[in-house]
């Protein structure tokens, strides 16, 4: 657990980190008092989560490397450590015994004047070289790939000083981008998936290999949208034209690749033979539109987990605002499903932030009304709800509504379209933030129970139904009373099997208590 003091502390590292935006003349004693307010302004902050990762203040976007090492889960992750919005990408750092409880550590990589990552220190990964922790990433611009190591336990990294270790894509190549690299280990070589894509034709994973990590030769393709599979009239690029942060690995029997779109984060489980990757089954690792760029670890359970970023769904002038924007999503252990897909549930762990717990057993859910549960209610909650739907058309949770509802958000299983929502329209009464729904595909089986698990956290919503789809969402009630918790059906009546609420206890000191 981060204590407020270390919380403190730790900012006056970030603002010194990011000195050299302050403006000339500007002495240090009135940054550090400037810095004390925008944490005081952060710990006060309604819209902040409590129990999700975030840095101290400031940008954020992808996890990068994620890794476990000598029993500790190390995660890096994109960020600006001088303002709250995206520019001369960081690595920030943080450290937890548990996948719950951080601790930041200082920032990893920095870009380097004059260096090939002046412009930015991108995503990428990290792995162990023969006992040494190895982060491999892309410098900008132009995109190139770079390495660090670390000699001293993931404390100070020094970069290479012959990066960048691939300086161009592959000759003859007009690529749309070339970047994110995702690396591991085969036999005695290392293998490289970086992301990338063609004008016209579509994303594409490429595959280089090397035996030291330095010298590296491009293979071919991993995997590349395939425009003569799609359905006739389908747009040739629907998965887009480049695909970002791939994350290749095994999966039960099968292999795995996740890449995000540039619109959706698409999961492809498939074989891999000869080194090329051919999916069988594909589907989205999120069906909303705010998670985005996951990387996944390997822990010394041998559990697959993957994190995932969470962005924004506000004005860039809320952002500027608020001095904080971004976070990560809880952490989803992979499975394959028994259907083939990929199966995705938050791991126990989780559990050791739940504290007062309250239970709703076998209640009849009427159409026509919006009854909020007495009693029960918050913005720092998890919730398990299993529904029987009935002939319900619809089914679902209600979930921080003020008293007269007229702000609340809607998680709702529509049974005639097959589709899983968070319908937003009247979620805030502030006219800077997101509305609409949220959602896609998910069908419940015949005779098959609803199985919602929420968990609330301030603006953030992350949702698993029944362990095969996962849905995030950001939501920023502006009324303190936004809390209130109801169940609703539409069509005909269903029943609520059981409901069971747990208060979430937070992480860090992100908000004033007194
Ligand atoms: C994905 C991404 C990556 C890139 C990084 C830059 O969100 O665009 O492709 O490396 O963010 O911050």
């Amino acid at each position: 657990m981060v204590s407020r003091r270390d919380f403190l502390n730790l900012s006056a590292a970030t603002l010194l980190a990011g000195r050299n935006a302050l403006p000339r003349g500007t002495s240090m004693r009135v940054g550090l008092m400037k810095n004390e307010l925008l944490q005081r302004r952060l710990a006060g902050d309604p819209q902040r989560p409590q129990y999700h990762l975030m840095p101290p203040a400031n940008w954020m976007n992808d996890p990068n490397g994620p890794i476990f090492w000598k029993g500790q889960y190390h995660m890096f992750y994109q960020h600006n450590p001088n303002g709250p919005f995206p520019e001369s990408m960081n690595w920030g750092h943080a450290v937890s015994p548990d996948l719950v409880h951080w601790k930041h550590l200082p920032i990893a990589l920095s870009p380097t004047p004059g260096g090939p990552d002046k412009d930015g220190c991108w995503s990428g990964c990290a792995v162990v070289d023969r006992g040494v922790p190895t982060l491999i990433y892309t410098g900008v611009f132009p995109q190139v790939q770079c390495l660090a190591r670390s000699e001293d336990g993931l404390m100070t990294w020094r970069k290479f000083t012959g990066n960048p270790v691939i300086a161009t894509p592959p000759q003859g190549m007009e690529t749309t981008g070339f970047r994110d690299p995702c690396v591991w280990r085969e036999a005695d070589e290392w293998l490289l998936a970086i992301g990338s894509g063609i004008k016209g034709q579509g994303g594409m994973v490429l595959l280089y290999r090397s035996k030291d990590l330095i010298q590296w030769d491009y293979l071919h393709f991993l995997c590349k949208g395939r425009k003569e599979e799609l359905p006739p009239g389908e747009d040739p690029v629907s998965t887009g034209e480049m695909w970002e942060c791939p994350d290749f690995f095994p999966l039960a029997d099968k292999h795995a690749l996740i890449v995000s779109t540039q619109g959706a984060v698409v999961y492809s489980l498939g074989a891999y033979v000869n080194r090329y990757f051919r999916p069988e089954h594909q589907g989205k690792a999120d069906l909303g539109d705010s998670y985005y760029a996951p990387r996944s670890m390997v822990d010394e359970k041998g559990r697959r987990i993957l994190w995932g970023w969470i962005r924004e769904g506000r004005s860039d002038a809320a952002q500027h605002a608020a001095g904080w924007a971004g976070v990560m999503s809880l952490p989803r252990v992979l499975t394959l499903g028994p259907d083939g897909a990929l199966a995705m549930a938050p791991p126990p762990e989780i559990e050791a932030l739940r504290g007062k717990h309250q239970r709703v057993e076998s209640l009849p859910v009427l159409p026509g009304s919006f009854p909020l549960l007495k009693g029960v209610g918050g913005d720092g909650l998890e919730i398990h709800a299993e529904f029987e739907p009935g002939t319900s058309e619809a089914v679902g949770l209600m979930v921080r509504s003020t008293p007269d509802g007229k702000e609340q958000t809607l998680i709702t299983c529509h049974r005639s379209s097959g589709q899983l929502l968070v319908d937003r329209e009247r979620s805030s009464l502030s006219q800077d933030v997101g509305r609409g729904a949220q959602g896609g595909p998910f069908a419940l089986g015949e005779d098959e129970t609803l199985k919602l698990r929420v968990f609330l956290d301030a603006s953030v919503i992350e949702i698993f139904a029944n362990d095969r789809a996962c849905l995030t969402s950001r939501i920023y009630p502006s009324q303190a009373d936004s809390l209130g918790l109801g169940v609703f059906a539409r069509g005909n009546k269903a029943r609520l099997k059981s409901l069971d609420i747990w208060e979430m206890r937070p992480i860090s000191p992100n908000r004033l208590t007194t």
